[in-house]
C-alpha cells in the first residue's frame, strides 16, 4: 500500500478500512444527489434510496434518456470465479428492476478470461463456473428482446476485435499507475477487454447513454474505459457509472464480501441453511444477554441482518422504520431480527431457485440472449473492423 494511503482499492485488491468519501476524492467520482436519487424511475430501488449506490459519474444523461423513453443501457457483468452469492447476484435483480420500468437494454459481460489470469483456476473449471454463474443469470428473468449475454473466450469474435482497437490506447504505465503491477500480461491486457464490454452496447446500437453499476473496487476499469472513449476515434460516448459500497458479508459491515470467515449465502441455500447461517454467524448489532438487550437496546446500523433488509430485502419504508425502532428500544431481539431477515432472505431465494429449475439445457436457453450476426457485424464496423475480414466457412 503506497504510504500515504491508509487503504487501497482496487479491482485486485482491497486492503485497510475503506473510507468511502475519500476514496471518491481519489477516483474522482461524485457523490450521488438526493435530486439524482428521485430521478430514478419509481419505485426508486432500496439501493438507490437507502445509500448503497452512493456515488456516479455521468449518470444524468442516462437518468434523461430513461426518463424519455430513448436508448440507454445497462453493463453488468460476472467475474466467473466460483458459484454466485447472494451479494453476486443483487446488481443484476438490480438491472431487471430498471429494465421492466425504463426497457433498459442490459448488456452481461462474462470475464472468463480475467478470472483464469487471476486466480489459480483451470480454463476448465472456469468454464464449468460460466456455465453454472449462467443459470443463475438466465434466473434473473431478463427480457431476451433487451439483453445480451456475452462470454470474453466464447463471443471473442466481437470482443477481440474491439479490445485490440482499445488496447492500443492504453498504456503499460496507464496499467500500472490504475491498478499496480499487473501478475501477467493477461491482466495486463485485460482492461481492454472490460472496456469492450462497456462500450460494446453503444458499438451495437451506436452512441447513447450507457450506466455501469458496480461495487467501487471496479470503477478503474470504468477510468482507463472513459479515457479511451474521451480519445474521440470512435462516436461513443463515455459510459456513465454507479458506484456502491460493499455489501457486507455476513461476519459484518465493512468487509470485503469474499473475506472473513463466516460461510457466504449461496443462491442454492433452502430456508433452513439461510436460517442457520443466519442465526450462527450474521453480525448482530444487539447487546450480549436478552436482559441488556431489552434494556439498553441494539444498533440497527451494524447489524448485519437488518442492513440486508434495509439494502435490498425491505422495500416497505415504514415497516423498515418500525423493525428499527423496535431494535433500538430493545423490545425486538437480537435472534427475532435475524429470523425476520433470513425468512425475506430465503423467500427470495425460493423465487429464484424456482426460476432456475424450470431453465432447459442451457443450449436451449441461451441462444435467444446472444448477440445477432447483425449485431456482431456492427459492433466491428464501428471500431473500424471491415466485414470482410472474417473468412467464412
Ligand atoms: N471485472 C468484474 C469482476 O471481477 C466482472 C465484469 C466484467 C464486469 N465485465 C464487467 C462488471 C462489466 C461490470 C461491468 O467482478
Amino acid at each position: 500500500m503506497p504510504a500515504d494511503h491508509d487503504f487501497t482499492v482496487t479491482p485486485y485488491a482491497v486492503e485497510g478500512d475503506v473510507d468511502y468519501d475519500r476514496l471518491l476524492e481519489r477516483f474522482g467520482a461524485d457523490a450521488l444527489t438526493d435530486e439524482q436519487r428521485a430521478t430514478f424511475p419509481d419505485p426508486v430501488h432500496p439501493l438507490v434510496r437507502r445509500d448503497v449506490f452512493y456515488a456516479e459519474r455521468d449518470l444524468d444523461p442516462f437518468l434523461d434518456a430513461a426518463n424519455a423513453g430513448e436508448t440507454h443501457s445497462i453493463v453488468t457483468g460476472r467475474g466467473p470465479s466460483g458459484p454466485m452469492h447472494l451479494g453476486h447476484v443483487l446488481p443484476f435483480y438490480f438491472a431487471k428492476h430498471l429494465q421492466d420500468r425504463t426497457g433498459a437494454v442490459v448488456y452481461v459481460p462474462l470475464s472468463d478470461d480475467e478470472k483464469y489470469f487471476l486466480k489459480d483456476q483451470s480454463l476448465a473449471a472456469t468454464s464449468d463456473h460460466v456455465r453454472e454463474n449462467m443459470r443463475d443469470l438466465l434466473a434473473v428473468g431478463f427480457d431476451p428482446e433487451r439483453t445480451r449475454i456475452v462470454v470474453d473466450t466464447a463471443d471473442a469474435d466481437v470482443l477481440y476485435p474491439l479490445a485490440t482497437a482499445f488496447a492500443a490506447d492504453v498504456t503499460q504505465s496507464t496499467v500500472e499507475a490504475t491498478y499496480g503491477a499487473p501478475a501477467n500480461v493477461g491482466l495486463s491486457f485485460y482492461p481492454a477487454v472490460q472496456a469492450a464490454h462497456l462500450l460494446l452496447p453503444q458499438l451495437v446500437e451506436g452512441r447513447h447513454p450507457t450506466l455501469v453499476p458496480i461495487a467501487v473496487d471496479q470503477d478503474p476499469h470504468v477510468r482507463v474505459c472513459r479515457d479511451v472513449a474521451g480519445k474521440r476515434r470512435y462516436d461513443v460516448a463515455k459510459p456513465g457509472a454507479l458506484l456502491s459500497k460493499f455489501l457486507p458479508s455476513l461476519a459484518g459491515p465493512g468487509k470485503m464480501s469474499s473475506s472473513g470467515d463466516a460461510p457466504d449465502v449461496l443462491l442454492t441455500d433452502d430456508r433452513e441453511t439461510v436460517v442457520e447461517k443466519m442465526r450462527t454467524h450474521a453480525y448482530s448489532g444487539g447487546r450480549s444477554s436478552v436482559d441488556a438487550h431489552r434494556e439498553h437496546g441494539g444498533d440497527p446500523t451494524v447489524d448485519v441482518p437488518f442492513l440486508l433488509l434495509q439494502y435490498f430485502f425491505e422495500a416497505d419504508d415504514e415497516r423498515l422504520e418500525r423493525l428499527a425502532r423496535e431494535y433500538r428500544e430493545g423490545s425486538l431481539l437480537s435472534g427475532e431480527l435475524k429470523d425476520i431477515a433470513a425468512e425475506q432472505v430465503a423467500d427470495f431465494l425460493e423465487a429464484h431457485q424456482e426460476r432456475r429449475a424450470a431453465l432447459g439445457p442451457l443450449e436451449e436457453e441461451l441462444p435467444p440472449f446472444r448477440l445477432t450476426e447483425r449485431e456482431r457485424v456492427e459492433a466491428r464496423r464501428r471500431v473500424g473492423y471491415p466485414d470482410d475480414a472474417l473468412v467464412q466457412q
